[in-house]
């Protein structure tokens, strides 16, 4: 485990607008509320929490590179740009801790091109479906994997 007490938790296009946006995908929390749920769950591990909204892949790429050598490992919902990314794949890819990817909605029940997960091929772990839960269960898969005591 890196000597860190930091996770990156990363949210791509348009999650700034949890709460409101295709709520029967999405749900009614708003992103305020998750970051909250976020942060106690991280604290229950004794994690702090940077967290990156960013719409623009170039920003979600640096925000991953900037990650690298001083966050424990990364949770992200590249959001759209999971289903095209490489360049958000690579920089996955080349972090130097566990990535765990997480969808809010069940991305597989829904338009085919969804089906096409780019990113996630450089993922650790992906959850998808478990709404924003997922975020919370991410944070604890990401102990195990950071510490290697998964089972
Ligand atoms: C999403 C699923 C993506 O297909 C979509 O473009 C999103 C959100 C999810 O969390 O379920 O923006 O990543």
């Amino acid at each position: 485990m890196k000597p860190s007490d930091t996770i990156t938790v990363i949210n791509g296009p348009s999650l700034s607008q949890l709460g409101n946006r295709e709520t029967e995908h999405y749900g009614t929390t708003t992103q305020n509320e998750l970051l909250e749920m976020i942060e106690e769950k991280a604290s229950m591990h004794g994690f702090k929490v940077d967290f990156i909204q960013s719409d623009i892949e170039g920003e979600l790429v640096r925000a991953i590179n900037s990650a690298g050598g001083t966050s424990l490992g990364v949770v992200i919902n590249p959001a759209a740009y999971s289903h095209y990314s490489i360049a958000i794949m690579d920089a996955m890819a080349a972090f130097d801790g566990p990535v765990v990817e997480v969808h809010i909605s069940r991305v597989f029940s829904r338009e085919p091109f969804r089906n096409n997960l780019v990113t996630a091929q450089a993922a650790d772990a992906f959850i998808a479906g478990a709404g924003i839960r997922g975020y919370l269960h991410a944070i604890d898969i990401l102990q195990e994997l950071a510490e290697n005591t998964e089972v």
